[in-house]
């Protein structure tokens, strides 16, 4: 039995236990402009050196405008289901001091980016709302459509709503969810 088992895993928080990325959105699910405001008041409420909150976020809510803008950048893969999501939001990081494009605004810039959208999406479950993170979109032309400067960087994007299948269904398309055991990213434990 390795850790990967199920068997042999520690009590996680239910909400991390049964977290996946779904690969479909329950297309009728709506989320509420409370629901966003929690997801976004999450991610302002994470930490990040310095403090220097370097995390910006466009929203789109599905059927607003704002997210029409942000379908058309899909890639293929991910126009397969990320359109049914009740929400996307696009993770901007400040990588730049203003006006230079080698001056890093902070060396942690997409660090506290990813810390910041994983408390969105632990917001997220715990209200209801599953979450898919994804680089499968033309942040080129995402950063053109929404006048995006370029000292921040459009680095990823996440899909919110709710799953309309289960994690461990076999027959939907998806990149692996197989995990390095506990002992391979040990580096060393006494
Ligand atoms: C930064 C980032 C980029 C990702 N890009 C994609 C993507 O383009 N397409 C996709 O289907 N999933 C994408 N994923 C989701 C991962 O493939 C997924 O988290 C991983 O396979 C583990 O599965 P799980 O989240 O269901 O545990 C991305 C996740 C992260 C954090």
């Amino acid at each position: 039995m390795s850790d990967g088992d199920v068997r042999d895993r520690p009590e996680m928080h239910p909400a991390l236990a049964s977290r996946f990325s779904p690969m479909s959105f329950d297309p009728d699910v709506s989320v509420t402009p409370e629901q966003i405001d929690a997801l976004l008041e999450a991610a302002r409420m994470a930490p990040s050196a310095g403090n220097s909150q370097p995390w910006m976020f466009v929203v789109g809510r599905r059927g607003d405008a704002i997210h029409e803008r942000v379908v058309r950048h899909l890639a293929t893969s991910s126009s397969m289901w990320a359109g049914a999501a009740s929400l996307l939001v696009v993770n901007l990081a400040h990588v730049y001091v203003e006006g230079t494009d080698r001056w890093a605004y902070s060396e942690f810039s997409r660090y506290d980016l990813g810390q910041a959208v994983a408390h969105m999406t632990i917001q997220g479950l715990h209200m209801g709302l599953d979450a898919h993170q994804f680089r499968a979109f033309d942040r080129d032309a995402v950063a053109t459509e929404f006048f995006v400067p370029p000292h921040w960087e459009v680095t990823s994007m996440t899909a919110f709503g709710v799953a309309a299948h289960v994690s461990d269904d076999t027959s939907c398309p998806g990149t692996s969810r197989e995990r390095a055991t506990r002992a391979e990213i040990t580096w060393l434990r006494a």
